[in-house]
């Protein structure tokens, strides 16, 4: 079969290749230690289980509108404008098969011949790939190690050309955990609107953020509603990544055209994770609670890779992924982790994945036993190179 060079030209990534082999020596029952995973470690609540079981009884069990579920999207259009000062209401909402969706329907309906994605790297695996499915062609933008790997104006403005249509913008981000201030996104929006580009602005993390910093919305601030494409969802916040459900936000122009691609490809995200996800969206105490055990789990990652010499953990301000610095071992990143895998059995990503040398990814998405273990384990390992 001939198949197209878009989709050949698709990266299997190194990330695969870890959790492919964790796999391995995990079926051979030895005891691994799982520093790469990218969803929380505990079960989606019961209260959220529950009212999936309760709709299947009560048959929501058909079709939904393409968009999403008309109560869903009032409450995701009601929390947008309650906790993200986002002036939306539910026309302005789709409700998607996960965040991963959102991104990628919002880059098809974007990107036309040629148009230059700008991707601030390190970057998520999948902004790249994504871009490679559309006619856009992707521009990557190196963030600055000494500027904690933030996005400045400047970097933006230099990167800009008549070509450019849109810039994706992840914070908290994956992998680097570093968020904004309102005072920098501030500074980040004039650029935008200076050059009438649009951002997917990715927040799906927007709710694990630590220190009592608050998480501050791109599309909030002074017109930026008009540029701004939000991305939000539920994987993360909720502990609910099977359940593949995520949204959009954006103004009524672009809803109208993105619902045509939901309509004609996945019909509509699954009836019975949209009654889940309205029940997440009714809990209050939740969020709170999973932030801050994970807060908790970070502050003792750090204190002990700090200790470990040649690793230089960056501490997070939100996510679960503390980015570290490896070069002083010597190795590169995607070596370093198969190593610790096969030597001392800890997993951890390679940074190589997210387009960045020298730095490998650790989630502290593990039980503090697991961390104490992993930490000790990764400086065995460091000591013996
Ligand atoms: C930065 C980022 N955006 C989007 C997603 C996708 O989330 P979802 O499970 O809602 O598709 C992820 C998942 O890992 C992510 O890390």
């Amino acid at each position: 079969m001939l198949i197209n060079p878009q989709v050949s030209s698709l990266t299997k990534s190194a990330t695969l290749k870890i959790t492919s082999l964790t796999k391995q020596i995990k079926k051979q029952g030895k005891d691994v230690v799982n520093f790469a995973a990218g969803e929380p470690d505990f079960d989606t609540p019961d209260f959220i289980k529950n009212a999936a079981k309760e709709a299947i009884d009560r048959g929501f069990t058909k079709y939904t509108p393409s968009s999403g579920d008309n109560d869903l999207k009032k409450a995701i259009a009601g929390k947008l404008k309650k906790q993200n000062n986002i002036p939306v209401e539910s026309e302005n909402i789709i409700v998607t098969a996960g965040a991963k969706y959102a991104i990628f329907i919002s880059l098809l309906a974007l990107a036309s011949w040629e148009d230059e994605i700008l991707i601030p790297l390190p970057y998520w695996v999948s902004y790249p790939e994504m871009v490679k499915l559309t006619s856009g062609k992707a521009k990557f933008i190196e963030l600055p190690e000494e500027n904690n790997f933030k996005l400045t104006p400047e970097l933006l403005q230099k990167s800009i050309t008549a070509k450019t249509k849109a810039l994706i913008f992840n914070y908290p981000s994956n992998p680097t955990g570093t968020t904004y201030s309102k005072k920098e996104l501030l500074a980040i929006s004039e650029v935008i609107k200076d050059a009438k580009i649009s951002v997917i602005s990715d927040e799906i993390y927007e709710a694990l953020v630590y220190d009592k910093k608050k998480h501050t919305s791109l599309a909030c601030l002074n017109s930026m509603q008009d540029y701004t494409i939000t991305v939000g969802g539920f994987s993360k916040s909720f502990s609910m990544t099977g359940w593949r459900v995520g949204y959009l936000a954006a103004n009524n122009n672009f809803i109208k055209e993105v619902s045509k691609i939901v309509g004609h490809t996945t019909s509509c995200p699954c009836s019975i994770s949209q009654a889940a996800a309205m029940a997440a969206l009714g809990e209050k105490e939740w969020q709170g609670q999973i932030s801050a055990r994970f807060e908790k789990r970070r502050n003792l990652l750090f204190k002990g890779l700090d200790k470990i010499s040649k690793i230089r953990p960056l501490k997070p301000d939100g996510t679960f992924y503390m980015f570290s610095d490896i070069r002083e071992t010597g190795l590169n990143s995607f070596d370093f982790c198969s190593r610790l895998l096969e030597e001392e059995l800890v997993s951890c990503i390679p940074a190589s994945s997210f387009g960045k040398e020298g730095f490998i990814r650790i989630s502290f998405s593990a039980s503090s036993e697991q961390i104490k273990k992993g930490i000790d384990r990764i400086d065995k390992f460091v000591k013996q190179l």
